[in-house]
């Protein structure tokens, strides 16, 4: 079991206190609510763990998708990590965060010419091809450029990982990368070896998100070991790389069960070891992409609480200032969430409650059946934990709600990573009719 509040969280008789020092009733009156809170010493142990864990000679790559901000991807850089970036405005993000190039992986099931180009003339260190449409989209691009491009190709090693069908990648009917299936990966494997301006040098796979279970990352790491060796085999060519893509799960609630980075890491590692030793492959270079266990546990949300009501008998609510434009998670995947009552405690008794969101949804439930204190009610802060990954990275302006902000709290002080957006900010696009 994993606890799913960050390390720097400090507690009262069951309320939320401070995080990273900082009192959460002051970051609410300070920078308004919904606020998404980033605790720096949780996410900076989390690289650290990342890069520990799997040793020196691993790259650790920095899945941008799930948080995808100037400042995060500063502290990746400046942790010697690498960052994973699915399209040109996450392209754009490690830019202006200074990251350098050649430690940038780029991804996409449909990358468009304009991308690839971008990303050759900023020198982006590879580009993961996903399709034989686009490996020949990369050679013109590289014929454009005048330079061979590096490239990995992305396999799909028909494993099913254990985790909700949306964020399951690695079935062999999935609309990422080259299948084990029926020959696709050994074709797009022929096809990169032969086109001019592309140098293969490894394969990827990312088997899904959230998976929490060791045997589906073993199976996809034998699989793609093996296919290592059918290459050998075959082209008389030992790939320099391989990416077994990110997908550790994390705590969402106090029961859920988690996977050490200490406990996957010897196990992928064991297995790759292993399989290439059967084989007699030399040890490509490694790469992991974990996105969600990085920066998910490092953040929470504030919520103020607004209108409550109790329905007789069935259930009580209350109702926060935002709600599936922040995290769209409970809505699209039934995700529960720990929450609990922050800033100063009150004692008393507690009562289940179901924390609405704002939205005119009837599926905008923050969290359903949770113990709050009973006489909760308008003006009192709440805090969602493990909201760092995949909230404000699907965040939205459905029911025009302008995006939270975003601080990073650590040492006693907060500072900004996103500003909130403001009413003008959302109706900024917008074209008045004459
Ligand atoms: C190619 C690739 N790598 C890495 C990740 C990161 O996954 P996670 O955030 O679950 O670690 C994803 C997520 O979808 C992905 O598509």
């Amino acid at each position: 079991m994993s606890q799913p509040w960050p390390r720097t969280a400090a507690w009262v008789d069951g309320w939320l206190t401070s995080i990273g020092g900082v009192d959460v009733a002051e970051l609410a009156a300070m920078y308004g609510t919904p606020l998404y809170v980033m605790d720096r010493a949780e996410l900076l142990s989390r690289m650290r763990e990342y890069r520990q864990a799997f040793g020196p000679d691993v790259s650790v790559v920095y899945a941008a998708k799930a948080l995808c901000v100037v400042g995060v991807l500063q502290l990746a850089a400046d942790q010697g990590l690498g960052v994973d970036v699915a399209s040109d405005g996450e392209l754009c993000t490690a830019e202006r965060a200074g990251f350098p190039m050649q430690r940038v992986v780029l991804h996409g099931n449909n990358k468009s010419r304009d991308e690839l180009r971008h990303a050759a003339r900023l020198g982006v260190g590879t580009i993961v091809a996903d399709s034989l449409g686009e490996l020949d989209r990369i050679a013109a691009v590289a014929a454009e450029v005048n330079r061979q491009l590096v490239v990995m190709l992305r396999i799909t090693p028909g494993v099913a990982a254990s985790t909700h069908a949306f964020i399951a990648t690695g079935h062999d009917d999935a609309k990422f990368g080259f299948s084990l299936w029926r020959g696709a990966a050994a074709e797009g494997i022929d096809r990169a070896l032969n086109l001019p301006g592309v140098h293969l040098t490894g394969l990827h796979c990312h088997i899904g998100s959230q998976v929490t279970a060791t045997d589906d990352f073993v199976v996809a790491a034998k699989a793609m070991c093996g296919l290592l060796g059918e290459t050998r085999d075959r082209h008389g060519v030992e790939l320099d790389e391989l990416n077994l893509g990110g997908g550790l799960g994390i705590a969402y609630g106090p029961d859920d069960h988690t996977l050490a980075v200490t406990t996957y890491a010897d196990r992928l590692l064991t297995t790759v070891g292993d399989e290439l030793a059967a084989r007699r492959l030399a040890t490509p270079r490694l790469a992991v992409e974990p996105g969600r266990s990085i920066v998910g546990p490092a953040g929470l949300t504030l919520y103020r609480v607004g209108a409550g009501k109790e329905i007789a008998g069935l259930r009580r609510w209350v109702s926060v200032d935002g709600g599936m434009s922040d995290n769209l998670r409970p809505a699209l995947y039934g995700v529960r969430y720990a929450v609990a009552p922050a800033g100063t405690p009150r004692h008393g008794p507690t009562a289940e409650f179901s924390v609405a969101g704002k939205h005119c949804e009837t599926g905008d439930v923050v969290a359903a059946d949770v113990d709050l204190p009973e006489d909760l009610g308008e003006g009192d802060l709440l805090a969602v934990a493990a909201t760092g990954a995949y909230g404000y990275a699907m965040a939205n302006n459905y029911n025009r709600l302008p995006r939270p902000a975003m601080v990073l709290a650590g040492d006693g002080a907060a500072q900004l990573l996103v500003r909130r957006e403001t009413l003008d900010d959302v109706l900024a696009h917008d074209i008045v009719l004459r």
